[in-house]
């Protein structure tokens, strides 16, 4: 080896090496920002968005192990769906076995990342086959597929991320190379455990709605499950038509969900002679009943995170009205002993989180079966919801919620007690 050559092979190593110390500095920049996330499904979003641009792929998609089941949990398709819109696609349900049937169900049973260059052409020998019911559905064409499994430093088995079609250049479909195969396992790797992080997150608040319907059994977990995700949604939309950026959307998207979810923890202070009356309230109760919005918001009281402060702006807003005939009104203490309510709140004087918790919430006791009334069909519930823009709801949030229909469509259907969906997920 010649002197120049071998200087020349020193400084392409050290290049090497510096671009290995970038990727290893961006990858932990990425974790610090992941750290951050609270909710698992704007946590999925930040994980496969930094995998995508890790590997320029177009798309990708997450399962999640719950109850020994990989549950489809997120989705981004760049040519389907674009970088920032609402899709119902994200509330798709579907189940696989952890088995050799499934690409993602192969990838958690062996725990081995695999590259696939041509779905439609599996190497010999592979036990599974390519499901192509969401590309028959959706008109994509899924190409190249890297799979990697989410395992924690515990070696716990999270879940499986897959994605898909690496563009090139001229934003043609491309192979994975092994390089990306490195860099994603490793990115999985650490992954898994904010994952886990906020997976236990969503556990608890789960359990704290649990204690909320041993009191109130309107107040499941399912009921929880969808006013958050009809929420989130909303106010991703909402958000989109006041023009709001797109970071700002996914920071406050994170917390909203989870506080919606928390709205009526106030009732678990309310005696169950009103909770589980199963006639009419009379006045005297329902002044009672009035006051689980104040105590629900006095429970987050240390105020010491932003989701904590979003979660009492909540629980104390999510019964007022735009036109000003809602409760618990204005107070200026909601500490103070002897409280008596105010005149309620009107239009902005509510906060959007408030406004639109208040149209979740509401549509969906008028779909679901309670106590009191048997389920609203679809056509009835929607045109009262039109009737009361103006009137109980923020119109702009009922054209938000109008405007994404098939997404809260999607969401009801995910978020049930029993039953199956037909929305295709993008099942490999
Ligand atoms: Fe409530
Ligand atoms: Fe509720």
């Amino acid at each position: 080896m010649t002197l120049k050559s071998a200087s020349r092979k020193g400084e392409s190593e050290s290049k090497e090496a510096q671009s290995d110390v970038d990727i290893c500095a961006k990858i932990l920049a990425t974790m610090e920002k992941l750290s951050h996330i609270k909710d698992v499904h704007a946590l999925l979003d930040a994980v496969l968005l930094e995998a995508r641009q890790m590997t320029r792929a177009d798309a990708g998609s997450i399962y999640l192990i719950e109850n020994n089941v990989l549950n489809f949990s997120y989705i981004h398709n760049d040519t389907l769906f674009g970088a920032s819109g609402v899709n119902r696609y994200l509330y798709a349900s579907q189940t696989l076995a952890v088995d050799n049937h499934s690409l993602a169900g192969y990838v958690a049973l062996t725990g081995e990342p695999l590259i696939i260059e041509d779905a439609y052409q599996l190497p010999a020998g592979m036990p599974f086959t390519f499901n192509d019911t969401f590309d028959q559905r959706s008109g994509y064409r899924t190409q190249s597929i890297l799979a990697a499994p989410l395992v924690t430093s515990n070696n716990k088995m999270v879940g499986v991320m897959e994605i898909i079609n690496p563009l090139n250049k001229d934003g043609q479909p491309s192979a994975f190379t092994p390089d990306d195969l490195l860099l994603l396992n490793y990115f999985a790797d650490n992954a898994a455990a904010a994952i886990e992080r906020a997976m236990m997150t969503r556990e608890i608040i789960l359990r704290m709605i649990k204690m909320c319907e041993l009191r109130d059994p309107k107040e499941t977990g399912v009921h929880a499950n969808r006013v958050g995700a009809y929420a989130a949604e909303v106010y991703h939309q909402w958000s989109l038509q006041q023009g709001i950026a797109d970071d700002d959307i996914k920071r406050r998207k994170d917390l909203l969900r989870i506080a919606a979810m928390l709205h009526d923890l106030g009732k678990v202070a309310i005696s169950d002679l009103i909770l589980k009356k199963p006639a009419k309230l009379d006045s005297e109760e329902f002044r009672t009943m009035q006051y689980h919005t104040i105590l629900g918001a006095r429970l987050f009281q240390n105020q010491e995170s932003d989701l904590d402060v979003l979660s009492a702006e909540i629980a104390l807003n999510h019964h007022e009205k735009w036109d000003g005939t809602g409760y618990p009104g204005k107070i200026d203490d909601i500490y103070q002993d002897q409280l008596p309510l105010g005149a309620g709140k009107q239009g902005e004087e509510i906060p959007i989180a408030g406004r639109i918790v208040a149209l979740a919430d509401v549509y969906d006791a008028l779909v679901n079966q309670r106590v009191y009334k048997s389920p609203w069909s679809e056509k009835t519930t929607l045109s009262y919801i039109k009737d009361q823009s103006g009137k109980h709801f923020d119109p702009e949030v009922v054209d938000a919620f109008l405007a994404i229909y098939d997404v809260i469509a999607a969401i009801r259907e995910k978020y049930q007690e029993e039953g199956s969906s037909s929305l295709p997920a993008a099942s490999h």
